[in-house]
């Protein structure tokens, strides 16, 4: 078999790591030796040891000589494995196929280097732009310390988010909703602003389909967020995190809410009322949150667009058309056409009966 073939079966394996592994990146491996693979493993949680180590140690056959595919460098630094190049050194394999070098700062190509001094044949660069879209999430965090923001957006066709009512149940199908639980199972956080939970007072939970809870995140200045919201009542999981003004003078409501098992995000509030995103951004990174999924509503999705600061966008369009109501991003004013944010379409998709478009700034 081809080598993109196998580190394919490399990448297949280390999806199956999807919304466990943070914040360490989807790795999987696989050992081959005379054409048949002999051992196999990805990374199912960020405390376990090294997929490759796993699947070396994991296989019943002789190392020597056989070849190792990984989708990402193996880190010469893993605090998991602080002996990880070692022991892949130590197996006698004689050559490793890599998809993408690790751009974490503290790696990007040193075990590489190591694994060339010990006699070990090294290819890199296979299907490197599947490796890369399959760890953007990783890569963004290494290497900017904010998380990567994708934002998730249910419109009409005429771009409203809500109806005059502020209702927005349901704009999209059964389909898209189920989906988008999927996607949330995938984010390290989901983050919405302080209107969307005082009119929806969503869960923000994963329940149509099986997967982790993501941390809930909500933006409230003021801290108005009532103590009997659904977000507050059922936090179980104790994954709610509320982001408030630094300056917040109810210490009361704080201690309140703290005892019912939010955390918080302190920030201060710019000139427009609103906190400052690039601050929250920093903070939600120091504390390892590497994906983000912003769900809105409409003056959240402006404040992101408007800073530029989405990685991704991904449009969920349900067939319907309501003329008024809220709008996508009614706080995004761009008075001419040529001055018009600018997208391109990376991918897009049939799901239920609604068009799902997922878009990068050009
Ligand atoms: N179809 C969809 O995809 C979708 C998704 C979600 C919601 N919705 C709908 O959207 C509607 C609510 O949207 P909305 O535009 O009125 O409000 P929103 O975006 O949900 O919340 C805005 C509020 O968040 C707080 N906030 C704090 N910092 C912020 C920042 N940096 N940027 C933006 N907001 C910040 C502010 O309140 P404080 O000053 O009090 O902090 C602000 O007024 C609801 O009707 C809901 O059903 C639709």
């Amino acid at each position: 078999m081809l080598d993109e073939s196998y580190i394919q079966i490399a990448i297949e394996l280390a999806k199956k790591g999807k919304g466990k592994a943070s914040p360490q990146p989807l790795v999987g491996a696989i050992l081959v030796k005379n054409d048949k693979i002999i051992g196999a493993a990805y990374r199912n949680s960020p405390n376990e040891e090294s997929p490759e180590i796993i699947a070396i140690k994991g296989t019943k056959e002789n190392t020597e000589g056989a070849t190792l595919y990984t989708n990402l460098e193996p880190c010469v630094l893993s605090s998991k494995d602080p002996n990880c190049v070692e022991t892949i050194i130590q197996s006698k394999i004689k050559k490793i196929v890599v998809g993408i070098i690790n751009p974490n700062p503290s790696c990007g190509g040193s075990s590489i280097s190591k694994f060339k001094k010990a006699g070990i044949e090294i290819l890199s660069g296979i299907l490197e732009k599947d490796c890369y879209e399959l760890n953007r999430f990783y890569f963004k965090h290494c290497v900017s310390a904010i998380p990567y923001i994708t934002l998730k957006m249910s419109t009409t066709i005429d771009g409203k988010i809500a109806d005059a009512n502020g209702n927005s149940k349901w704009i999209t199908s059964v389909e898209t909703r189920s989906m988008s639980h999927e996607l949330r199972s995938e984010y390290d956080a989901v983050l919405v602003g302080y209107n969307t939970v005082k009119i929806d007072n969503p869960h923000l939970t994963v329940r149509l389909v099986e997967g982790r809870n993501p941390k809930r995140i909500v933006l409230d200045s003021d801290l108005k967020l009532s103590p009997q919201s659904d977000l507050v009542r059922k936090n179980y999981d104790r994954n709610l995190v509320i982001v408030t003004a630094k300056k917040n003078r109810d210490k009361k409501k704080v201690v309140k809410l703290k005892s019912l098992g939010a955390d918080f995000v302190f920030a201060p509030v710019r000139k427009n009322g609103n906190l400052d995103l690039s601050v929250v951004l920093k903070k939600l990174g120091e504390r390892q949150i590497s994906s983000l999924l912003v769900e809105g509503g409409g003056k959240v999705f402006s404040n992101f667009i408007y800073n530029k600061l989405e990685d991704e966008v991904l449009i969920f369009i349900g067939p319907k058309i309501l003329g008024s109501g809220i709008s996508l991003t009614d706080g995004v004013r761009i008075k001419s056409l040529p001055k018009a944010l600018k997208y391109s379409i990376k991918d897009y998709d049939k799901v239920g009966e609604d068009l799902l478009i997922r878009l990068e700034r050009r």
